[in-house]
Protein backbone atom coordinates (compact mmCIF):
# COMPACT_ATOMS: atom_id res chain seq x y z
CA UNK A 1 0.00 0.00 0.00
CA UNK A 2 1.52 3.52 -1.26
CA UNK A 3 2.24 5.80 1.81
CA UNK A 4 0.97 9.46 0.75
CA UNK A 5 2.50 12.25 2.35
CA UNK A 6 0.94 15.26 3.52
CA UNK A 7 2.09 18.68 4.36
CA UNK A 8 -0.51 20.22 6.81
CA UNK A 9 -0.20 23.93 6.73
CA UNK A 10 -1.79 25.85 10.07
CA UNK A 11 -3.05 29.11 10.09
CA UNK A 12 -1.97 30.77 13.09
CA UNK A 13 1.21 30.86 15.37
CA UNK A 14 -0.38 31.07 18.27
CA UNK A 15 1.00 27.90 20.91
CA UNK A 16 -2.35 27.26 22.32
CA UNK A 17 -4.08 27.69 19.03
CA UNK A 18 -7.01 25.76 17.93
CA UNK A 19 -6.45 25.25 14.29
CA UNK A 20 -3.10 23.25 15.62
CA UNK A 21 -5.32 21.12 18.29
CA UNK A 22 -7.54 19.72 15.00
CA UNK A 23 -4.57 19.51 12.81
CA UNK A 24 -3.00 17.18 15.45
CA UNK A 25 -6.76 15.59 15.94
CA UNK A 26 -6.40 15.07 11.97
CA UNK A 27 -3.01 13.54 12.25
CA UNK A 28 -4.27 10.74 14.92
CA UNK A 29 -7.78 10.42 13.09
CA UNK A 30 -5.74 9.50 9.71
CA UNK A 31 -6.03 6.34 7.47
CA UNK A 32 -3.26 3.70 6.87
CA UNK A 33 -2.11 5.53 3.67
CA UNK A 34 -1.89 8.75 4.63
CA UNK A 35 0.69 10.52 6.65
CA UNK A 36 0.40 14.27 8.39
CA UNK A 37 3.26 16.65 9.00
CA UNK A 38 2.85 20.19 9.94
CA UNK A 39 5.06 22.25 8.60
CA UNK A 40 6.59 25.56 10.40
CA UNK A 41 5.04 28.39 8.51
CA UNK A 42 6.33 31.33 10.87
CA UNK A 43 9.79 31.55 9.88
CA UNK A 44 8.97 32.61 6.08
CA UNK A 45 10.00 36.23 5.66
CA UNK A 46 7.08 38.03 4.14
CA UNK A 47 6.84 37.64 0.02
CA UNK A 48 9.32 40.56 -1.31
CA UNK A 49 10.51 39.37 -5.13
CA UNK A 50 13.53 41.23 -4.66
CA UNK A 51 14.81 38.90 -2.37
CA UNK A 52 14.92 36.34 -5.22
CA UNK A 53 18.00 37.02 -6.47
CA UNK A 54 19.37 35.61 -2.73
CA UNK A 55 16.48 33.30 -1.89
CA UNK A 56 16.20 33.24 2.06
CA UNK A 57 17.10 29.42 3.00
CA UNK A 58 14.01 29.23 4.75
CA UNK A 59 11.68 29.96 1.10
CA UNK A 60 14.23 27.52 -0.19
CA UNK A 61 13.11 24.37 2.27
CA UNK A 62 9.49 25.48 2.26
CA UNK A 63 9.45 25.11 -2.06
CA UNK A 64 10.89 21.55 -1.28
CA UNK A 65 9.15 20.14 1.11
CA UNK A 66 5.94 21.10 -1.23
CA UNK A 67 7.26 19.63 -3.92
CA UNK A 68 8.30 16.37 -2.39
CA UNK A 69 4.41 16.19 -0.47
CA UNK A 70 2.23 14.01 -2.15
CA UNK A 71 -0.72 16.48 -1.16
CA UNK A 72 -1.28 19.66 1.14
CA UNK A 73 -3.79 20.45 3.64
CA UNK A 74 -4.82 24.03 4.73
CA UNK A 75 -5.96 24.48 8.45
CA UNK A 76 -7.00 27.99 8.94
CA UNK A 77 -8.37 30.47 11.17
CA UNK A 78 -10.32 33.29 10.32
CA UNK A 79 -9.39 36.54 10.53
CA UNK A 80 -11.58 39.46 9.15
CA UNK A 81 -13.28 37.44 7.30
CA UNK A 82 -10.65 35.65 5.23
CA UNK A 83 -7.35 33.01 5.95
CA UNK A 84 -4.64 34.98 7.35
CA UNK A 85 -1.49 36.24 6.38
CA UNK A 86 0.74 33.42 7.44
CA UNK A 87 -1.04 31.27 4.93
CA UNK A 88 -1.27 33.63 2.57
CA UNK A 89 2.18 34.30 2.50
CA UNK A 90 3.33 30.37 2.41
CA UNK A 91 1.20 30.20 -0.76
CA UNK A 92 2.76 32.79 -2.44
CA UNK A 93 6.01 32.17 -1.65
CA UNK A 94 5.79 28.90 -2.94
CA UNK A 95 4.12 30.11 -6.10
CA UNK A 96 7.20 31.24 -7.15
CA UNK A 97 9.38 32.31 -8.99
CA UNK A 98 7.45 32.41 -11.83
CA UNK A 99 7.20 29.49 -13.65
CA UNK A 100 8.23 27.38 -10.99
CA UNK A 101 4.52 27.16 -8.69
CA UNK A 102 5.30 23.64 -6.72
CA UNK A 103 1.36 23.61 -5.80
CA UNK A 104 0.70 22.94 -9.32
CA UNK A 105 -1.06 19.72 -9.39
CA UNK A 106 -0.72 19.21 -5.56
CA UNK A 107 -4.11 17.43 -4.42
CA UNK A 108 -5.41 19.44 -1.36
CA UNK A 109 -7.90 19.89 0.91
CA UNK A 110 -8.92 22.78 3.34
CA UNK A 111 -11.12 23.11 6.55
CA UNK A 112 -11.49 26.52 8.63
CA UNK A 113 -11.83 26.31 12.64
CA UNK A 114 -13.50 29.37 14.49
CA UNK A 115 -14.41 30.37 17.78
CA UNK A 116 -18.02 31.59 15.90
CA UNK A 117 -20.86 30.05 14.72
CA UNK A 118 -19.79 30.50 10.96
CA UNK A 119 -17.01 28.19 10.79
CA UNK A 120 -14.68 30.35 9.40
CA UNK A 121 -16.50 30.01 5.98
CA UNK A 122 -14.73 33.64 4.38
CA UNK A 123 -11.18 32.01 5.22
CA UNK A 124 -11.87 28.67 3.14
CA UNK A 125 -12.68 30.26 0.27
CA UNK A 126 -10.41 32.38 -0.27
CA UNK A 127 -7.77 29.87 -0.11
CA UNK A 128 -9.81 27.98 -2.50
CA UNK A 129 -9.67 31.28 -4.60
CA UNK A 130 -5.88 30.92 -4.94
CA UNK A 131 -5.81 26.99 -5.22
CA UNK A 132 -7.99 27.37 -8.50
CA UNK A 133 -5.34 29.45 -10.06
CA UNK A 134 -2.48 28.16 -8.37
CA UNK A 135 -3.70 24.62 -9.63
CA UNK A 136 -4.29 22.83 -6.57
CA UNK A 137 -7.25 20.07 -7.27
CA UNK A 138 -8.75 20.94 -4.33
CA UNK A 139 -11.31 18.22 -2.62
CA UNK A 140 -15.00 19.40 -3.01
CA UNK A 141 -16.84 17.56 -0.16
CA UNK A 142 -16.89 17.26 2.42
CA UNK A 143 -16.72 20.86 3.15
CA UNK A 144 -15.16 20.89 6.55
CA UNK A 145 -15.80 24.67 8.79
CA UNK A 146 -15.29 24.16 12.21
CA UNK A 147 -17.15 26.88 14.09
CA UNK A 148 -17.57 27.02 18.12
CA UNK A 149 -14.58 25.13 18.77
CA UNK A 150 -13.63 25.78 21.93
CA UNK A 151 -16.69 23.67 22.71
CA UNK A 152 -14.71 21.06 21.19
CA UNK A 153 -12.01 20.84 23.28
CA UNK A 154 -10.59 20.52 27.13
CA UNK A 155 -8.11 22.21 28.72
CA UNK A 156 -6.34 19.44 27.99
CA UNK A 157 -6.11 19.84 24.78
CA UNK A 158 -8.16 16.78 24.17
CA UNK A 159 -11.44 16.52 21.43
CA UNK A 160 -14.35 15.46 23.35
CA UNK A 161 -17.18 16.18 21.55
CA UNK A 162 -17.72 12.38 19.87
CA UNK A 163 -19.92 14.04 16.60
CA UNK A 164 -16.66 16.33 15.72
CA UNK A 165 -14.32 13.46 16.21
CA UNK A 166 -16.20 11.02 14.05
CA UNK A 167 -16.70 14.29 11.30
CA UNK A 168 -13.04 14.64 11.13
CA UNK A 169 -12.66 11.19 10.47
CA UNK A 170 -14.98 10.97 7.71
CA UNK A 171 -13.26 14.15 6.50
CA UNK A 172 -9.38 12.98 6.83
CA UNK A 173 -10.63 9.32 5.15
CA UNK A 174 -12.37 10.96 2.06
CA UNK A 175 -8.92 12.97 1.99
CA UNK A 176 -7.04 10.25 1.72
CA UNK A 177 -9.45 8.75 -1.28
CA UNK A 178 -9.35 12.09 -3.23
CA UNK A 179 -5.29 12.11 -2.91
CA UNK A 180 -5.14 8.66 -4.21
CA UNK A 181 -7.50 9.43 -7.35
CA UNK A 182 -5.72 12.72 -8.19
CA UNK A 183 -2.50 11.04 -7.83
CA UNK A 184 -3.50 7.85 -9.90
C1 LIG B 1 -10.21 36.97 14.62
N1 LIG B 1 -11.20 36.03 14.82
C2 LIG B 1 -12.21 35.87 13.85
N2 LIG B 1 -13.10 34.83 13.93
C3 LIG B 1 -14.03 34.63 12.96
O1 LIG B 1 -14.78 33.67 13.02
N3 LIG B 1 -14.10 35.50 11.90
C4 LIG B 1 -13.28 36.57 11.77
O2 LIG B 1 -13.38 37.28 10.79
C5 LIG B 1 -12.30 36.78 12.78
N4 LIG B 1 -11.42 37.83 12.70
C6 LIG B 1 -10.32 37.87 13.54
C7 LIG B 1 -9.29 38.80 13.29
C8 LIG B 1 -8.16 38.81 14.08
C9 LIG B 1 -7.05 39.77 13.76
C10 LIG B 1 -8.05 37.88 15.15
C11 LIG B 1 -6.79 37.86 16.01
C12 LIG B 1 -9.04 37.00 15.42
C13 LIG B 1 -11.16 35.12 15.96
C14 LIG B 1 -10.32 33.88 15.62
O3 LIG B 1 -11.04 33.01 14.80
C15 LIG B 1 -9.94 33.16 16.91
O4 LIG B 1 -9.06 34.00 17.60
C16 LIG B 1 -9.34 31.80 16.66
O5 LIG B 1 -9.24 31.12 17.88
C17 LIG B 1 -7.98 31.92 16.00
O6 LIG B 1 -7.48 30.64 15.69
P1 LIG B 1 -6.39 29.91 16.63
O7 LIG B 1 -5.28 30.87 16.90
O8 LIG B 1 -7.10 29.52 17.89
O9 LIG B 1 -5.97 28.72 15.84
Amino acid sequence: MKKYTVAVLVGSLRKESYNKKVAKSLIELAPENVSLEIIELGNLPLYNEDLESNTPETWTQFRKKIESSDAVLFVTPEYNRSTTAIIKNALDVASRPWGKNVWNNKPGAVISVSMSAMGGFGANHHIRQSATFLNIPMMQQPEAYIGSVQTLYNDEGLLINKESEKFLKNFIEAFGKWIERISA
